[in-house]
């Protein structure tokens, strides 16, 4: 079975106004111009989705509610998303895991509910510092990947992105070795869960990726593509990162 096409995912995080339509402009044009040898992808704040559809980049989501309408002040639903035009979103990144409590069991329901409605749910797992000194990692990891795929997912709608907690945003990568172990981890817990298909899920990174080590932690073994936050903001940063897939 030969490796999947790489999925490089902006994840803008709390962050974009309306001004930011700029930024996509930009990025749609650097990859006219240069290509893309991945899939690229922008999750901008929600406010944000619709007014960034349609130029070209694909659009998805950082978050779905697990229940498809109802009363849930504030939240937005995967069935909200697919009417947007959105074909990903992301649920259990660590920050919504840390802020608002969301467990493996939530993390599932979402992402049920995100399949459901014919979306590709990006599920985020990682170690926090602690549970890394504590030589917890794998475990933390196998559990999160076993707890938060939904029974009904498919290879072709599950993509996983590994980011260590304390990667984030802070400028320290794993080594590469490191990398490997946990993503060679989490293909074979791809592959007793759906079989040969396994091979074909998408396994990002996250955690402090940019242009300059972006070559490195995507030529790792099993390592198809990044979940980007800071480097994404920016047209230029961010197209430095899908380039590698180009060269
Ligand atoms: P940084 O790239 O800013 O470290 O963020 C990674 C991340 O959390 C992407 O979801």
């Amino acid at each position: 079975m030969t490796a999947p096409k790489a999925l490089v995912a902006g994840n803008w995080k709390m962050n974009g106004l309306l001004a930011s339509r700029e930024e996509i402009k930009k990025l749609n044009f650097l990859v006219a111009q240069g290509g893309a040898g991945c899939d690229v992808l922008i999750c901008p704040p929600a406010t944000l989705i619709s007014t960034l559809m349609g130029k070209g980049i694909d659009i998805g989501a950082q978050d779905c509610h697990m229940a498809l309408s109802g009363a849930h002040t504030g939240d937005i639903s995967a069935a909200m998303l697919k009417d947007l035009g959105c074909h990903y979103v992301i649920v259990g990144h660590s920050e919504r895991r840390a802020d608002h409590g969301e467990t493996n069991d939530m993390v599932k329901a979402k992402a049920s509910s995100a399949q459901g409605q014919g979306l590709t749910a990006i599920i985020c797992v990682g170690e926090t510092d602690g549970e890394r000194e504590k030589g917890a990692t794998l475990d933390v990891v196998t559990s999160q990947v076993t707890g938060s795929i939904p029974a009904e997912a498919t290879a072709e709608n599950t993509v996983i992105a590994y980011e260590p907690v304390w990667a984030i945003g802070t400028g320290k990568v794993p080594t590469t070795d490191d990398v490997a172990e946990v993503h060679g981890v989490i293909r074979s817990l791809l592959t007793d869960r759906f079989g040969p298909a396994g091979a074909t899920v998408r396994i990002q990174y996250g955690g402090s990726v940019k242009a300059s080590n972006a070559a490195e932690l995507m030529s790792v073994p099993n390592v198809n593509g990044a979940l980007v936050g800071g480097a994404s903001l920016k047209a230029e940063d961010f197209y430095g990162i899908i380039k590698t897939y180009q060269d």
